[in-house]
């Protein structure tokens, strides 16, 4: 565990999560990365040092905060190519930025498909003044569950491949086992016999979607992506990759061992010899594999019921299509890349937030060319997400940075919420062709935030947009730009900062 004030190293390691040797990308030497516990209201201070050495994967890197909105201070997002040039081998660069969000959140790679070779880790803001604490008072709220895809190939290889690419196995808390691999150790989650605890499960596959069940064990989502939602009681849970939620979990059954089961929706899944696993452990129960099976469902997961507790209704006229500005991206495909509006993104030469800053073009002539929409300031944004099927491979979890948004139609029901809907920063876009997911925000916070698919694969291949906010209001963002931001850059850019 490390706190907001922190050097985050990035470096190559072998290692074995699931028994088989690898070099991986790590943050801090392991996988997942280190923890970085926060309280409310901390500044942030993250020196990312790039000590990266291993040419059979990418050699540069950038770090995001997945969720941390970055309010004036978009050069701090660690996107690549959209709020900053790569860091190179042997070069940090420092991330300064505060937030008054608390909850669960994550920070991984933004540089190719490199949080696939492992740069990805947890990051919670705890809350003094937690409005549910009187639901899981019993637990110091530590348990930390992540959940992810792990590969035997370096995502180079992986990429190389046409068509779907699967996951050697799945990892909890950075242990799993895989078909035929060796009795590796899993993750133990420890309880105690009538306590109740606070899980936060957090999404940080880079493909498979996991639907989580715990057997014998139901599960009261207190917390989406750092919103705290209205108490809703569910005996499984879909995570799709960036996508976070705090469980209740009541240790209510016999002492004993249970399967704690997180099925992918691709690749093996199976749950024989522990695959897609992790054990429930009761103080008292002996050290072994459960042997529980899982029960009927009876509470199924109804993503129209989640509401966010503190009933923020959804900015602009409630009716869907009459917001400031309305955006229609319609996701598809073609020749195996991912395009939005027909447009498959590519990454830009020059960081987006430096052409903006630089005020050189009009802004129609940002790069990357057609994936760039701009965005006047205070205004209220709709986006619907209409599923035509053509965007193979879903569901998709679409992602907006530096905002979360106010979900006013999810995926498999068409009446709108404008009263008290969910707002989170990762949405599923349906699995039904005439889903039409619809969100919205308001542009107040300046700068270049990417939009995407959070499957990295379909990142990879252009399944992304950059929505370019409030351009004049850019003078706010930098003033807090350090001088180490530009000198990132390769000196032969055409642009300056202004
Ligand atoms: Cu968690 Cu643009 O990503």
């Amino acid at each position: 565990t490390i706190g907001p004030v922190t050097e985050l190293t990035i470096a190559n390691r072998v290692i074995a999560p699931d028994g088989f040797k690898r070099s991986a990308t790590l943050a801090g030497g392991i996988f997942p990365g280190p923890l970085i516990k926060a309280q409310k209201n901390d500044n942030f201070s993250i020196n990312v040092v790039n000590q990266l050495q291993d040419k059979d994967m990418p050699l540069s890197t950038s770090v995001h905060w997945h969720g941390i909105q970055q309010q004036k201070t978009n050069w701090a997002d660690g996107t690549s190519f959209i709020t900053q040039c790569p860091i190179p081998p042997n070069r940090s660069f420092l991330h300064q930025f505060s937030t008054n969000q608390t909850g669960t959140f994550w920070y991984h790679s933004h540089f190719s498909t490199q949080y696939c070779d492992g740069l990805r880790g947890p990051l919670v803001i705890y809350d003094p003044d937690d409005p549910h604490k009187d639901l899981y008072d019993v637990d110091d709220e530590s348990t930390i569950l992540t959940i992810s895809d792990w590969y035997h190939d370096p995502t180079i290889v992986l990429n190389k491949i046409l068509g779907p690419i699967t996951n050697n196995s799945t990892l909890i808390n950075g242990l799993g086992r895989y078909p035929g691999g060796p009795l590796s150790p899993l993750a133990v989650i420890n309880v105690e016999q009538g306590k109740r605890y606070r899980f936060r499960v957090l999404g940080l596959s880079c493909d498979p979607s996991y639907n989580l069940t715990i057997d014998g064990h139901i599960m009261t989502i207190i917390e989406a992506d750092g919103v705290e939602t209205i108490p809703e009681t569910v005996d499984s849970l879909p995570v799709l990759p960036g996508q976070r939620y705090s469980v209740i979990v009541h240790a209510d059954q016999p002492v004993a061992n249970y399967w704690v089961r997180v099925l992918p929706n691709l690749g093996n899944q199976s749950f024989s010899g522990g695959l897609n696993q992790a054990i429930l452990r009761y103080k008292g129960a002996p050290e072994e594999d459960p042997t529980s099976s899982p029960g009927p469902s009876t509470l199924p997961f109804n993503e129209a019921k989640l509401a966010s507790l503190m009933n923020i209704p959804a900015p602009g006229v409630p009716e869907i299509g009459k917001a400031d500005i309305n955006i229609n991206l319609v996701a598809g495909n073609v020749n195996g890349l991912f395009t939005i509006n027909n447009v498959s993104y590519h990454n830009p030469p020059t960081p987006v937030l430096l052409q903006m800053l630089s005020g050189a073009q009009h802004p129609s002539d940002l790069l990357p060319n057609g994936s760039v929409y701009e965005l006047p300031p205070n205004k209220v944004v709709e986006i619907t997400l209409p599923n035509t099927g053509a965007a193979l491979g879903g569901p998709h979890p679409m992602h907006l940075h530096g905002h979360k948004f106010a979900v006013v139609r999810v995926a498999g029901n068409s009446t709108p919420n404008f009263v008290n809907p969910i707002w989170r920063d990762t949405v599923s876009m349906g699995t039904t062709i005439g889903d039409n997911v619809t969100f919205r925000f308001v542009t107040d916070n300046a700068g270049p935030w990417f939009f995407h698919c959070h499957i990295d694969f379909h990142l990879n291949n252009g399944f992304a947009a950059v929505m370019a906010e409030a351009r004049n209001q850019l003078p706010i963002v930098s003033e807090s730009i350090p001088d180490t931001w530009a000198s990132l850059c390769p000196t032969d850019n055409p642009y300056t900062a202004s």
